[in-house]
C-alpha cells in the first residue's frame, strides 16, 4: 500500500544520528528540559530567524498557550476559517471564546483580509489565519486590517512550516521574505509525526518576536510559574521532552531538502493532472512559497462527492492511500454547530464535497509518482 507519508524511509535516513542522540538522551536521563530541547529550540529560532520558540506537548496545546498570553477572555470573538482542521477553533471553545468561522477563498482554500473584515465586530479580539496545506494565507492585507482594528494575529503554522511569504519588497525585484509563524503576534506549530517537521510522538512550539509575549507563554507553559514553585496566573503543562528534541535537531537539518522533495513531487502531480478535466490542480498563493504538507486537488463535476468516493474506492483497490481532509465544514460539526448564526458558506461547502489529497511526504520517488498518477488517469478515462 502506498501509504500518505513514508516515515520508514526517512528514519532509515536518519537512523545513525538519530540512534546516537538517543542514546546520549537515556545515558544523561535528562528526558524533561536540557541541553537537546534548548539546542532545538535555538536552532528553529535561527532556521525561522525569529526572536523566541517557545517549544510544548503539541499544536493545539500552542494555540491554548498563544490565546491564554493574549489575555483574551469569555466573550472575545476570534475570527478562524471554517474549512481547517478542528484544533483551530477547538481551543476558542475551550476557552470560553467565541469561533466566529469564515469563508476562504475558491483557489488557495485559505481565509482573506476580506473574508475576515466582514466578520469583525465591536467583541472581536483576534484572527487565527490557518496557513493551509503547506502555503501562507496572504498575511499583509491581514496584517493591516488587524492593526486598523487593534486586534491579534495568532497565525496556526501547523501545516506551513518551512514556507516563506513576501512582507514587502527591498527592490522592485528584490522581494523581503518572512518565514511562516513569525509575521503575527504569535505563530504556533505542530511536530505531530506525519508533518513536514515531525517528531515521533507528540510536540508543538509557539513563535513570537515579541518578549513580553514570550515570557507570558513561556511561564503559562510551565504552570504559571514565574520561578519554581511560584503561580503567578493559572496555566497548563505542555513540554516538549529530549527524546522529541533529538528527532527534532535531526529532522530540521533536512527540512529545507524534504520541503523541496514535497515540492518536486508537486510539479510531477501538476503535470500530469493539468490534463484532466475533472481536476483542478492546487492554485498557488502568488506571495508565498508552498511546502505541501498535503497535495489537494479538487474534482470538478456535478455530482463532486460521488466521483470522490467512487475514485477513493478505485485508488484503495490499487494499493493508494487518499484522504479527504476535510469533509465538514467546521459549523456543521456538532460541537462546533451552536456557534453558527449565518447560512452556509459557499466555498467551504464545495470544497469539503470535492477536495481530496494524494500520497505527499518527503521520500517520494518516480515510481511511486508513476503508479499514483497512471491510477488516477486510468480512473478519469474511463468515467
Ligand atoms: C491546522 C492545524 N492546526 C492545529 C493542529 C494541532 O496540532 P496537534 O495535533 O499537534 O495538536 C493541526 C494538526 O493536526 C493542524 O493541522
Amino acid at each position: 500500500m502506498i501509504q500518505m507519508v513514508d516515515l520508514k524511509t526517512q528514519y532509515a535516513r536518519i537512523k545513525d544520528e538519530i540512534d546516537r542522540e538517543m542514546q546520549e538522551v537515556f545515558d544523561s536521563c535528562i528526558f524533561i528540559g536540557g541541553p537537546k530541547v534548548n539546542a532545538f529550540r535555538e536552532n528553529l529560532e535561527q532556521y525561522l530567524d525569529v526572536k523566541h520558540v517557545i517549544p510544548c506537548a503539541n499544536g493545539t496545546d500552542a494555540l491554548q498557550i498563544a490565546m491564554m498570553a493574549l489575555g483574551l477572555k469569555p466573550g472575545d470573538e476570534v475570527i478562524v476559517p471554517a474549512f481547517t482542521y478542528v484544533a483551530t477553533a477547538e481551543v476558542i471553545g475551550l476557552l470560553g471564546l467565541t469561533p466566529v468561522m469564515t469563508d476562504v477563498d475558491p483557489g488557495t482554500m485559505n481565509i482573506t483580509a476580506a473574508h475576515i473584515e466582514a466578520a469583525i465586530t465591536p467583541r472581536t479580539k483576534a484572527i487565527v489565519p490557518v496557513h493551509l496545506f503547506g502555503q501562507s494565507a496572504d498575511m499583509a492585507p491581514i496584517m493591516a486590517l488587524a492593526e486598523k482594528h487593534n486586534l491579534f494575529v495568532i497565525e496556526d503554522n501547523a501545516q506551513a512550516i518551512g514556507a516563506s511569504y513576501v512582507v514587502g519588497w527591498d527592490t522592485p525585484d528584490q522581494p523581503r521574505l518572512k518565514k511562516t509563524g513569525t509575521i503575527g503576534h504569535f505563530g504556533c506549530t505542530s511536530f505531530f509525526p506525519s508533518k513536514n517537521l515531525g517528531c515521533y510522538g507528540d510536540g508543538g512550539a509557539l513563535m513570537t518576536n515579541d518578549d513580553a509575549l514570550a515570557a507570558k507563554a513561556r511561564m503559562i507553559a510551565n504552570h504559571g510559574q514565574s520561578k519554581m514553585y511560584y503561580h503567578d496566573e493559572i496555566g497548563v503543562n505542555s513540554r516538549l521532552d529530549a527524546m522529541q528534541a533529538v528527532i527534532l535537531n535531526a529532522k530540521l537539518k533536512n527540512l529545507p531538502l524534504y520541503n523541496a522533495a514535497r515540492n518536486d513531487a508537486a510539479k510531477y502531480y501538476d503535470r500530469v493532472f493539468s490534463q484532466i478535466p475533472q481536476l483542478k490542480i492546487p492554485a498557488r498563493e502568488p506571495n508565498s512559497t508552498h511546502v505541501f504538507h498535503q497535495y489537494t486537488l479538487q474534482i470538478v463535476a456535478p455530482n463532486p462527492t460521488a466521483v470522490r468516493d467512487e475514485l477513493k474506492a478505485y485508488l484503495q483497490e490499487q494499493g493508494i492511500s487518499c484522504m479527504i481532509y476535510y469533509p465538514v465544514p467546521l459549523y456543521k460539526q456538532p460541537a462546533y454547530a451552536h456557534y453558527w448564526k449565518g447560512g452556509e458558506l459557499p466555498t467551504t461547502e464545495a470544497l469539503c464535497a470535492s477536495v481530496f489529497s494524494l500520497p505527499m511526504h518527503s521520500e517520494m520517488n518516480e515510481e511511486i509518482l508513476a503508479k499514483i498518477t497512471g491510477a488516477v488517469k486510468a480512473f478519469f478515462e474511463k468515467n
